[in-house]
């Protein structure tokens, strides 16, 4: 663990495949912060991988988890903090945040997100016959939430770097960083 480097949490909120995890590593390196990748946390501490959670106890059961271990990190020393794309949708879960983290809006189009998860697998909301789809119904359902944010940054067309280097500005901007 490096020494806080950040007065508050930035946490990245987004559908999947709104490239969260690949921003939040580069947005950490340039602001010198620590990473919670949220997924990633509950995969350890429940020593099972998350599509296997989902099988095994539900949503109900990975949300229960993913809140914990949210909850644990924003208890935590202020860092860049990655949530899956279902943390902010949860009612309460962004209020709970309000005014301890700078919480920051990946928008990237239905189309765009089911494109990039294509490839990589392992989201058991998106093994769907109709990827784009279920996307579509996934972006409906959640942009009142994620709309909330205190930043929406625009994706499309943007590199990892320079996503990163936009919120990294954000962050200094907002005293955050
Ligand atoms: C989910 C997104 C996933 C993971 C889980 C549920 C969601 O994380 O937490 O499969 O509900 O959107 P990513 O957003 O990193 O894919």
């Amino acid at each position: 663990m490096r020494s806080p480097v950040l007065r508050r949490h930035v946490i990245l909120v987004g559908l999947p495949g709104a490239g969260k995890s690949t921003v939040g590593r580069l947005l950490a390196a340039a602001l010198g912060a620590d990473v919670r990748d949220i997924d990633l946390e509950v995969e350890r501490r429940a020593g099972m991988r998350v599509a296997e959670i989902f099988e095994s106890y539900g949503e109900a059961g990975f949300r229960a988890l993913e809140r914990r271990e949210a909850d644990r990190a924003i208890a935590g020393a202020p860092a860049v903090v990655i949530p899956g794309g279902g943390w902010a949708a949860q009612p309460g879960n962004l209020a709970a945040v309000r005014g301890r983290a700078l919480t920051v809006y990946l928008h990237a189009s239905a189309e765009k997100a089911a494109g990039r998860v294509a490839s990589q697998g392992g989201r058991p909301l998106l093994d769907d016959a109709e990827p784009v789809g279920r996307m579509r119904s996934l972006l409906a359902e959640r942009s009142g939430y994620y709309e909330q944010c205190d930043v929406r940054v625009e994706t499309e067309g943007k590199s990892p770097e320079e996503l990163a280097l936009e919120i990294a500005e954000l962050a200094l901007e907002a005293g955050v960083g």
